[in-house]
């Protein structure tokens, strides 16, 4: 089929099985030019227990699908690639948890979204980049086990009122590739450039950087700011949106390496299998439906 007859017949799709389409910013942009919203990880959540539709088709990688499914249980939650995964997310199982949680026996655990909805049953309260230092406050003086991301961990440490945060070990390797030299180039390169960075970039990277924020706050900056020239210090399909965004304006990527192979995995031929075919649903046994929709909830509650 080609491009136009494939967007064609999702769109017929979709009706039909009164489906809509989510994708991350991350997202190749043929993906994103048929997805109904497109967000961050914090936006997707939110959205998913907003919208009417039946089933929903998250293009993004499978932690995000489960937590689509874990706030809205009674939908039809599609992952168009089974096997888009988050490398990060895989750092930590509900084994390493536990023998953290020994480690320190009156923590409370904060959890990143980028985990197994396994992890996030076994977790007190979840956060996002977005709003992990707010999420981190409101624990009040307990030792708080911050896990996965030892890069977001450090960051909110570094930023909270609470002196005990205990990030675990994990990072993500897409972010986590880029260093101080290829911030420094850049930035010799782009003088006039401001740089806006991830949260789960190194802390060499982050003392480089303007702004840090998630992916839609590093894009609303861009947007809204009086400059002209910004280094992107996150995933390249932010560069992307930016670019359409504001095409006025110059968008440079921090470091070349700056792309996420599972977030790239899914094609417009896979999110039509995925309407046709119902393809693959995410299922969760109740019980680690429920904890995890606990530590979720708990999130949103608090940024209402
Ligand atoms: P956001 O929370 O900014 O969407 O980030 C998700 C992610 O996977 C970043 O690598
Ligand atoms: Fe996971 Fe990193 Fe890819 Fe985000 S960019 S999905 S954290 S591997």
């Amino acid at each position: 089929m080609d491009k136009h007859t494939l967007i064609e017949e999702i769109k017929r799709l979709k009706k039909e099985k009164d489906a809509v389409i989510f994708a991350h910013h991350y997202q190749v942009e043929e993906v994103k030019e048929v997805a109904d919203i497109i967000g961050d990880s914090l936006e997707l959540s939110r959205k998913a227990t907003e919208v009417q539709e039946q089933t929903i088709v998250l293009s993004g990688v499978y932690f995000m699908a489960e937590s689509v499914k874990i706030l809205s249980p009674e939908k039809k939650v599609l992952l168009p690639v089974k096997d888009a995964g988050c490398p990060m997310a895989d750092m930590i199982d509900e084994e390493k948890l536990e023998g953290f949680k020994a480690d320190y026996p009156t923590g409370k655990v904060v959890c990143y979204v980028n985990t197994s909805a396994e992890v996030k049953a076994k977790s007190d309260i979840c956060c996002t980049s977005s709003n992990a230092l707010k999420v981190v406050d409101s624990m009040g003086e307990v030792p708080v086990l911050f896990i996965p991301d030892q890069n977001l961990g450090n960051y909110v440490k570094k930023h909270s009122k609470n002196p005990n945060v205990i990030p675990y070990s994990g990072y993500c390797i897409t972010h986590h590739r880029a260093r101080k030299e290829d911030a420094l180039q850049a930035k010799a390169k782009h003088p006039e450039a401001l740089v806006l960075a991830h949260p789960e970039c190194r802390k060499e990277v982050l003392e480089e950087a303007h702004f840090i924020g998630s992916t839609t706050e590093i894009m609303n900056y861009a947007v809204n700011s009086e400059k002209q020239s910004f280094i992107i210090g996150t995933e390249m399909g932010v560069v992307e949106t930016l670019k359409k965004e504001a095409p006025e304006k110059n968008f440079f990527l921090l470091a070349p390496s700056f792309i996420c192979s599972n977030m790239k995995k899914t094609r417009l031929e896979d999110i039509y299998r995925a309407l046709k075919e119902d393809k693959h649903e995410i299922h969760l046994d109740d019980k680690t439906l429920q904890a995890a929709n606990s530590a979720l909830s708990n999130m949103l509650v608090l940024l209402k």
